[in-house]
């Protein structure tokens, strides 16, 4: 299978990186478009893939063409790569463009939209897809074969999830990563030296996050296991139920969608 790239960023990147740590495709088969020469040569030399600075040219001969660039850049993409061969398959991770827009975009039919995030890059990432009608079984399976070299892959056949999702899970590792470092600078705060705070904070982010998964059962369960009454558990999540912990992220899920939302390419 020939992958070609449009857009190297952060999530292009990460998603190269995936892909070939799990070993899904030869370096070779993964062709780089960037607009930016210096980001599209250290890509493309970091991971000895090919580099085209020709949206068309890296496209061509490619089965599968991953649109990687940001929500304002896309119409110009599509322009660029209007009316490409029948047989490919474009999988389209810019956040807020829904399939109708980049059928109608590109003049194209078979068209793959997922929601991955940055976790990706480890092969740990969590990824919320769907497809168009007009995709057929065979590059359902390498969409859901490139998808879960990247971690997990969640099929949906309704393309609302796609928004919901990005707010949950692909933003999502921005949320933890501001609570790791603000409870890494609470750890200093009461005395910690630095590198063992920010071991301690990411190893229980990680135990926490595996006990759930482990054990399926109820955070509101696993959370009265920490807190006895009185105790010291019990004293902390006083203060973020107090200080509104809950409340801030209803509200930052929910600005995050309507955003995903308006981001919608017209
Ligand atoms: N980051 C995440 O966690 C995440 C997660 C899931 C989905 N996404 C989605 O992934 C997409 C990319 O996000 P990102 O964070 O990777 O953005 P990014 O780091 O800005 O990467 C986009 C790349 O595309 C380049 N580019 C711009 N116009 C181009 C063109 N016409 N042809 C080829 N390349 C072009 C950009 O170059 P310049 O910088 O020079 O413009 C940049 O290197 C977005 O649509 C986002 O919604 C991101």
């Amino acid at each position: 299978m020939r992958i070609a790239f449009i857009g190297c960023g952060v999530m292009g990147e990460a998603m190269i990186k995936g892909i070939l740590g799990r070993g899904l495709v030869k370096p070779e088969d993964i062709i780089a478009n960037d607009i930016d020469p210096a980001r599209l040569s250290a890509v493309s030399q970091g991971y000895g893939i090919s580099a085209s600075a020709n949206g068309r040219q890296a496209m061509a001969g490619s089965e599968v063409v991953v649109l990687a660039i940001k929500p304002q850049n896309l119409r110009e993409v599509m322009e660029d790569l209007k009316n490409p061969p029948k047989d490919q398959l474009f999988l389209s991770i810019v956040a807020g463009a829904s399939i109708a827009t980049i059928k109608e975009g590109l003049g194209h039919k078979p068209v793959v939209r997922a929601m991955p995030n940055t976790p990706a890059q480890i092969g740990e990432g969590i990824t919320v897809w769907t497809a168009s009608g007009e995709v057929a079984q065979s590059q359902r399976e390498m969409a859901r074969s490139i998808l879960g070299a990247l971690g997990r892959e969640i099929y949906v056949g309704d393309e609302k999830y796609i928004d919901m999702a990005t707010a949950v899970s692909g933003s999502g590792p921005g949320y933890i990563f501001l609570i790791i470092e603000a409870l890494i600078d609470a750890a200093v705060g009461v005395g910690l030296p630095q590198q063992m705070a920010g071991e301690l904070v990411v190893e229980t982010v990680l135990g926490a996050a595996r006990l759930a998964q482990a054990t399926e059962k109820p955070p509101a369960e696993l959370r009265d296991m920490v807190a006895s009454p009185g105790g010291t558990t019990a004293a902390g999540l006083l203060q973020l139920e107090e200080g509104g912990l809950r409340e801030l992220f209803a509200r930052a899920v929910t600005a995050a969608y309507e955003r995903a939302k308006t981001l919608g390419i017209k």
